[in-house]
């Protein structure tokens, strides 16, 4: 079975082979605790370093270029805007805040609830 590890709070979470699944989705559905806000490739909180497995990756889309900009190059992905079809671990920084917020001045926004869905 491919797994998604995600290092920073060494959690391994598995799915079905021959699924591609969302990051962000998997990781809240399994409290990984990737900082995130609006999971819709705004925001930029949950940029991700990609450690291993980039080529289980679909290549980043025009959004999520346009928000990471040079992060691409240096191996970063939007949690919410990244599918994965195999074996891929990530780290991030638990305390990074979005692409546009000064640390400590983020309120969560308003569009969290439900969006990860529960069953
Ligand atoms: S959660 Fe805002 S860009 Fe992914």
């Amino acid at each position: 079975m491919p797994r998604i590890y995600f290092k920073t709070v060494d959690r391994y979470v598995e799915f079905a082979e021959g699924e591609e699944v969302n990051v962000l989705r998997m990781a809240i559905r399994e409290h990984c605790d990737v900082p995130w806000q609006c999971a819709s490739g705004n925001c930029g909180t949950d940029r991700l370093v990609v450690e291993e497995g980039s080529e289980n990756l679909d290549p980043p889309r025009r959004r999520e270029r346009a928000r990471l900009g040079d992060l691409v190059d240096e191996g970063y992905r939007l949690a919410c805007q990244t599918y994965t079809r195999g074996d891929v671990t990530f780290s991030w920084d638990p305390d990074q805040v979005g692409l546009d917020d000064e640390p400590g001045s983020s309120d969560g926004g308003g569009s969290r609830a439900g969006w990860a869905g529960t069953g």
